[in-house]
């Protein structure tokens, strides 16, 4: 007899699948995982479960946390890493490994450099699919560690938080998936970047529609009036002309002068991996949690896990 079977095929493609409610559950049940881990360290719940996490671009974070994740749930992991490394380098289409893989893991995690690449890879096989970052598009997974991390950190439920976004607005997967939580939120943001990678038309018109508060400026000093910063790195990857990366790549420093002038309870955020824009003068300060927002993505994850696999409950097993 088979103990745990699916009891809906879930997939994470986008943020603007979850509602409300789905954001409620999941961020206390990370906040549920995050304590129990301390006491149990393994959380047997996915012991017949298989993970393939498919990465076709570089990631540290978030192979390795959601891997950790797995592991953490007492699951297993296989891995495909790089097209180099796949038989995608000789020719295989990336429709022929999916179908291949589906047949071996329950849950599949795919990084992909092509906007909408997890979408496509949903519609072509019967297992989970969780978008773990589509080029320029975007990382839902990332977002709920993020909101997480607001969460632990500032009210959401309550008073309005101001969220400054700083850095490559254009390209950052990241920062289009967050503002898609956080509108469901009492949020409002300001976008701080250089107009030539500000935030692309379509997610204003979204902003606007909602009737979200937003500002957008190339002037860090607006920070100053944020409850968090969300830092991100410009994308030299993402840029067709190299000077145009150039021109924009050391705009915004966030260092330990920079921090005096803001308010004293604002929380510096960055997804990871970061270049210069926050410098490490501030690693030590209260303020800066991205190693800790870092941490929260394998909690978030474990959480993210069950979701898909509609296993949550079974940590009620545990106390
Ligand atoms: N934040 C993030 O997506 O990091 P990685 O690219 O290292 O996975």
């Amino acid at each position: 007899m088979v103990d745990y079977v699916f009891m809906q095929v879930k997939s994470i493609l986008t943020a603007d699948q979850f509602s409300r409610q789905d954001l409620d559950l999941i961020l206390k049940n990370t906040a549920r995982i995050e304590s129990l881990l301390k006491k149990h360290k393994q959380l047997n719940i996915l012991d017949k479960y298989i993970l393939a996490t498919m990465f076709f671009e570089p990631s540290t974070r978030t192979r390795l946390s959601f891997e950790s994740a797995m592991h953490r749930l007492g699951g297993r992991v296989v891995s495909a890493v790089g097209m180099q490394f796949s038989s995608m380098a000789k020719g295989e289409t990336l429709y022929d490994t999916l179908k291949v893989m589906e047949s071996y893991a329950d849950i599949c995690a795919i990084r992909h450099p092509v906007e909408g690449a997890s979408i496509v890879a949903s519609k072509s096989i019967s297992i989970p699919v969780i978008n773990a970052g589509d080029g320029a598009g975007e990382h839902p997974t990332q977002a709920i560690l993020d909101l997480y991390t607001i969460s632990v950190h500032k009210d959401i439920a309550g008073k309005n938080i101001q969220i400054g976004f700083v850095g490559d607005i254009k390209y950052g997967r990241t920062i289009h998936s967050l503002i898609k939580l956080l509108s469901k939120f009492n949020a409002s943001f300001t976008f701080i970047s250089p107009a030539e990678i500000g935030l692309p038309e379509k997610y204003k018109k979204d902003l606007n529609q909602m009737n979200i508060k937003f500002t957008e400026t190339n002037d860090i000093e607006a920070l100053t009036e944020c409850d968090v910063g969300y830092i991100t790195r410009i994308q030299e990857e993402r840029f067709s002309d190299h000077a145009t990366f150039d021109q924009f790549k050391d705009l915004y420093v966030i260092n330990k002068k920079f921090l005096k002038t803001c308010r004293k309870d604002i929380i510096i955020m960055h997804p990871l991996p970061r270049l210069n824009e926050v410098s490490t003068d501030i690693d030590s300060m209260p303020q800066a949690v991205y190693f800790k927002q870092a941490e929260y993505g394998l909690y978030s994850r474990m959480t993210l896990l069950l979701y898909v696999t509609g296993l949550l409950d079974k940590l009620d097993e545990f106390s």
